[in-house]
């Protein structure tokens, strides 16, 4: 098992916020698979989708995870769907630890109101639609090592955490 963690979860579930501080807590590498698709297409989330589709950003976004899994000592942040892909659960779970972080669907509409950036809801981001969304996803996300509850905490106490888990449960000497 390699010691990478990984951080699984919807999106505005703190998923990059959260990473960034564990990485920095542990000394690790914080790196973000939407930035590696990004800086590899050339072009950003909305752009893919827009002109080349879903199903290129989920071929794009596989072929990160493929290189990012020869990574050791990284905090890897993924993407909401990452998880749907039967080969990146495999794959980022011989990663290391993997870390799903949740938050109602009220706090997830609340976090990301006013965003662009997603374009999977862009059309509708209805509370029917994200609890659908979430339904769909969750056996995958449940394949985690742990799961955390964001609901109402700080960053902080989301990476101690992590780092309380790494440490008693996992035997890491932090
Ligand atoms: C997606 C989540 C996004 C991004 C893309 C698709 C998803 O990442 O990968 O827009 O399918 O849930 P975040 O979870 O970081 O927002």
């Amino acid at each position: 098992m390699k010691n990478n963690v990984v951080l699984t979860g919807f999106m505005g579930t703190g998923k990059s916020s959260v990473g960034r501080l564990l990485a920095r807590r542990l000394g690790f590498t914080y790196r973000d698979l939407d930035a590696a698709v990004v800086s590899s297409a050339g072009k950003s989330i909305n752009e893919i989708f827009a002109q080349e589709g879903e199903a290129s950003f989920r071929g794009a976004e596989k072929a990160e995870i493929r290189k990012l899994s020869a990574c050791s000592r990284i905090v890897l942040s993924t993407g909401g769907g990452a998880v749907i892909d039967p080969e990146n659960r495999a794959l980022l779970k011989s990663m290391g630890v993997v870390v799903n972080l949740t938050a109602s669907v009220d706090e997830i509409l609340l976090r990301l109101k006013g965003d662009s950036q997603r374009p999977l809801l862009r059309e509708d981001r209805s509370e029917a639609r994200l609890a659908a969304m979430l339904a769909e996803r969750e056996p995958w996300y449940a394949e985690a090592d742990i799961r955390i509850d964001t609901g109402g905490k700080k960053l902080e106490d989301v990476a101690q955490q992590i780092l309380d888990y790494l440490r008693r449960i996992r035997g890491w000497k932090l």
